[in-house]
């Protein structure tokens, strides 16, 4: 179960904030694994803007929020003749998780696809740290953007340990992350569980301390402790500072470690607000936006 909680402590202008922390089963190890340092600013050049967050109350409280470190602006995207994102509008900004919510084929891989530079937008912008982006992938990663997608990719012939290696990513980084992936370092990445590579997939994603970080699907066939595991070091990844896009279909659990939420509803965002608030509306939302006659529309 995830809970969360908070600490008091002075910000920058000299105003006392609440700063909040998600724990799996709040236990003295989770905790001690969660420090509450500063967080990194990635862009810190660029001005914040206000906006409400939730407090540990459920409260909402006035709070900056940094400028966006991703952004779709009237984001139209579709196949070929075929339109399937129409005019969408969010961000996501430093230190946030934000759920993308929606039933199959409301558009959540498309934009991901889009966001990451692997679909062109028909029209509208995607912004990347502050710009404008049309760059396609490999290059939006040198500017810190990692997706990991539907598809878990490893190198199936390889070993755990090479498989880090060829991501470029510090082996010891990646087991802090993950100490379970140590056993694990001479088995080939393509004989792992889903679970197991799914584990590696995230560590080589966040040990790059990633800027934005796109995730789809991330319970794909995993077990729910698995599931758990995975959600808790993402959360702890935008408390260290990246914006994560996290595309879900476990609604609950995701809002749980979401700041705010989007709903897609046929391409389109049908609505938008604090995690917190949108568990309290999980019915309600499940029943107008996610049901079985969503998906027959
Ligand atoms: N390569 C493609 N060519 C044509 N149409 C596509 C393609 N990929 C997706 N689509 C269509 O675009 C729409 C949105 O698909 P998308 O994969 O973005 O949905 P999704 O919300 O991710 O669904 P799911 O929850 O099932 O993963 C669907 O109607 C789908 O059939
Ligand atoms: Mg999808």
């Amino acid at each position: 179960m995830l809970t969360t909680v908070s600490r008091r402590y002075r910000a920058a202008d000299g105003t006392s904030k609440t700063a909040l922390k998600w724990v799996w089963n709040n236990s003295p190890w989770t905790r001690s694994r969660l420090d509450f340092g500063p967080r990194i600013n990635h862009n810190a050049a660029v001005s914040t803007t206000m906006n409400s967050i939730d407090n540990a109350n459920g409260e909402a409280s006035a709070a900056p929020r940094p400028a966006p470190a991703i952004e779709a602006r009237k984001l139209s995207v579709g196949y070929g003749p075929i339109p399937v994102l129409r005019e969408i509008d969010f961000t996501v900004s430093p230190g946030e998780v934000v759920a993308l919510l929606g039933v199959n084929g409301a558009g959540k891989t498309t934009t991901v696809r889009a966001l990451a530079g692997e679909l062109k937008p028909t029209s509208g912008e995607v912004w990347l740290n502050g710009r404008v982006c049309t760059a396609p992938l490999h290059r939006r990663a040198k500017d810190g953007l990692r997706l990991i997608p539907e598809e878990r990719s490893v190198f199936m012939t390889l070993s755990t340990a090479d498989d880090l290696r060829l991501g470029g990513q510090s082996q010891s980084r990646c087991l802090e992350l993950f100490p379970e992936l140590e056993k694990l370092l001479p088995r080939k990445a393509g004989l792992l569980s889903g679970g197991e590579k799914q584990m590696l997939t995230l560590a080589r994603a966040l040990a790059s301390d990633p800027v934005v970080l796109l995730v789809d699907e991330l319970s794909l066939g995993l077990a729910p402790l698995v599931f758990e595991r995975l959600l808790l070091a993402v959360r702890a990844a935008a408390d260290r500072g990246a914006a994560i896009l996290l595309v879900e279909q476990h609604i609950r659990q995701a809002l749980e470690v979401a700041d705010r939420a989007y709903v897609l509803s046929r391409g389109q965002v049908a609505l938008e607000g604090p995690g917190q608030e949108m568990l309290g509306r999980i019915d309600e939302i499940e029943q107008t936006y996610l049901a079985v006659a969503e998906l027959e529309k």
